[in-house]
């Protein structure tokens, strides 16, 4: 089973992140900029929330609270839940799940080294049944489906 050092190196390490003293417009600026539909909040080099789409849509838009004035720290979801490198993809999804989130914040120790998002898990597992389908379809045709008839003189 895959686990998030392999993911990670396909994907790469970059991380999108705002302040908590920045605005929900400037976050969602950096959303729509790099399509993406989370980001880390950073504070003194550590995380300390998530800020999503899903806190944009419940936390201000329906609020009726505006962008311009709020500042991403009233809205974003807190504490962080984060994973470490040597994790399973598997795991990852059933936190996921659990939890009912859609991205974790890769920390090696105190590092922060990647964000996975739950297309990334789902890319991963197809990409590995495939593998499995491909090595059992070579292993069925490489061998002949029914023994050589004999042969005879006649
Ligand atoms: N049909 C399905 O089964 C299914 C499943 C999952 C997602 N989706 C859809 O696919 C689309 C993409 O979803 P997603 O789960 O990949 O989320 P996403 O759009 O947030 O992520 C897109 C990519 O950007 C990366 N990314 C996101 N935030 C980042 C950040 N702050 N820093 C660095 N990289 C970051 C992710 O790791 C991913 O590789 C969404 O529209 C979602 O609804 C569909």
């Amino acid at each position: 089973m895959t686990n998030l050092n392999t993911l990670l190196e396909g994907k790469g390490h970059n991380v999108w992140s705002v302040h908590p003293d920045d605005t929900v417009l400037d976050a969602i600026k950096v959303l729509a900029e790099k399509d993406i539909g989370a980001l880390i909040v950073i504070e003194d080099g550590k995380p300390v929330g998530i800020f999503s789409e899903r806190d944009y849509a419940r936390s201000v838009y329906l609020k009726g609270k505006s962008s311009p004035e709020t500042l991403v720290r009233d809205v974003m979801a807190s504490p962080v839940i984060c994973v470490r490198p040597d994790q399973s993809v598997n795991e990852c999804m059933t936190l996921m799940t659990e939890k009912r989130i859609r991205h974790l914040p890769v920390m090696d120790d105190d590092e922060l080294v990647g964000m996975v998002s739950i297309g990334d898990l789902v890319k991963s597992v197809i990409a590995e049944q495939q593998f499995t389908i491909e090595q059992l379809e070579h292993y069925i045709h490489g061998y002949p489906r029914f023994p050589a008839a004999p042969k005879t003189d006649c």
